[in-house]
């Protein structure tokens, strides 16, 4: 069995974070998403990892690295032009050669590892087998009908969902998929779909299975699910206490500290992780916040966000919360007349005033 990780595409509904970001490397928890998914598939016994990069594959390799950190073999693999899931299989062959995968869309999260699906589908050798969960926006997501337990068929992104099954990004094949995606043609987005693929498996009467998630799955593509992601992350974190924290300051709940970092007459209430030398100062750090290495947070609060390495937060006039917030940004005040904003914000930024 190898892996097979799609780390290209856009990132369009994360503008502007992805114009100078991968959406896979976008850190939930502090960690980049697509280190969930190499994790996940490691705990199912599997070493040898193909990655699917696009215009962000330098950042990718970059972040992600050679795989010996987790003692893994990953091999970068450029797609020339994003044309779709099924595209990224054909585009893999020579690295897949006729070996089983998991492949694992590198924006997913799911809470589960894929340990057990795994050893399933070497038992039961279906062609392939797709994870399902009901959704409630059925109409953005891979959607199934089922008829008892059996796919009966699969729809990308209907105007009229059958189901409110969602197709998740975690599917497991054996080479005859292959013979299918050579067939396959662009659907009306222009895009080879992984969806009709396996929709080619069903219709040539090759066993497909299907298993409900268990626990919860994130694809993190847009803010919200993203910030959703970082509460499910967070909440399942035990804490751990590494930096310096004064005697005026209150940390309540699990939290996690990072090493060189200084929490001076502040209250941290948890789930929160906070990285390395970050300085937090007369101010409030609420639930499900997670602050990366080197910010600084002065006489603010905040809660509910993601807050990326290298930022500054001083004096902000109410308190921040749903919010994603990039590197190396700043939001501070000025003691000087008139008294307006300014704001240098890069393209589809958004600001909501209270
Ligand atoms: C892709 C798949 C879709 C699936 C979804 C899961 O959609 O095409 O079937 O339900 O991932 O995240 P995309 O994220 O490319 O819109």
């Amino acid at each position: 069995m190898k892996a097979l990780i799609l780390a290209g595409g856009t990132g369009s509904r994360l503008r502007p974070i992805t114009y100078s970001m991968a959406k896979q490397l976008v850190p939930v928890a502090n960690k980049p998403v697509i280190e969930f998914g190499i994790e996940s598939i490691l705990q199912a016994g599997v070493t040898e990892f193909g990655i699917i990069i696009g215009d962000t594959g330098e950042a990718v390799k970059a972040a992600v690295g050679d795989g010996s950190r987790w003692g893994i073999k990953i091999t970068y693999i450029p797609q020339p032009a994003p044309l779709g899931l099924a595209h990224a299989v054909a585009t893999a062959r020579p690295f897949l050669g006729d070996d089983d995968f998991v492949m694992y869309l590198g924006d997913n999260i799911i809470k589960s590892s894929v340990r057990s699906l795994v050893e399933e589908f070497e038992s039961l050798r279906p062609a392939a087998t797709i994870l399902l969960t009901p959704v409630n926006n059925p109409s953005q997501f891979g959607v199934a009908e089922l008829e008892g337990s059996q796919v009966k068929r699969l729809e990308e992104k209907p105007k009229e969902p059958k189901s409110n099954l969602a197709l998740v990004g975690v599917y497991l094949f054996d080479k005859r998929i292959h013979d299918v995606i050579a067939e396959l043609k662009p659907s009306a987005r222009g895009e080879y779909e992984i969806t009709e693929a396996i929709q080619g498996l069903i219709d040539r009467q090759l066993p497909v299975r299907s298993t409900i998630v268990e626990g919860w799955w994130k694809d993190t593509g847009d803010v919200a699910a993203m910030l959703e992601a970082n509460r499910l992350i967070l909440e399942d974190m035990v804490g751990c206490v590494d930096g310096d924290i004064d005697a005026h300051s209150k940390l309540e709940g699990r939290i996690t500290v990072g090493k060189g970092t200084t929490i001076v007459n502040s209250v941290v209430r948890g789930p929160v992780i906070i990285g390395d030398g970050c300085q937090i100062k007369d101010a409030y750090v609420g639930p499900f916040t997670a602050i990366a290495d080197a910010c600084v947070l002065e006489k603010s609060e905040i809660e509910n966000s993601i807050v990326m390495a290298d930022c500054t937060i001083k004096d902000a006039p109410s308190r921040i919360e749903s919010s994603l917030i990039g590197r190396g940004a700043s939001i501070t005040r000025v003691d000087r007349r008139p008294s307006a904003m300014q704001l240098v914000l890069g393209d589809s930024s958004q600001v909501v005033l209270p």
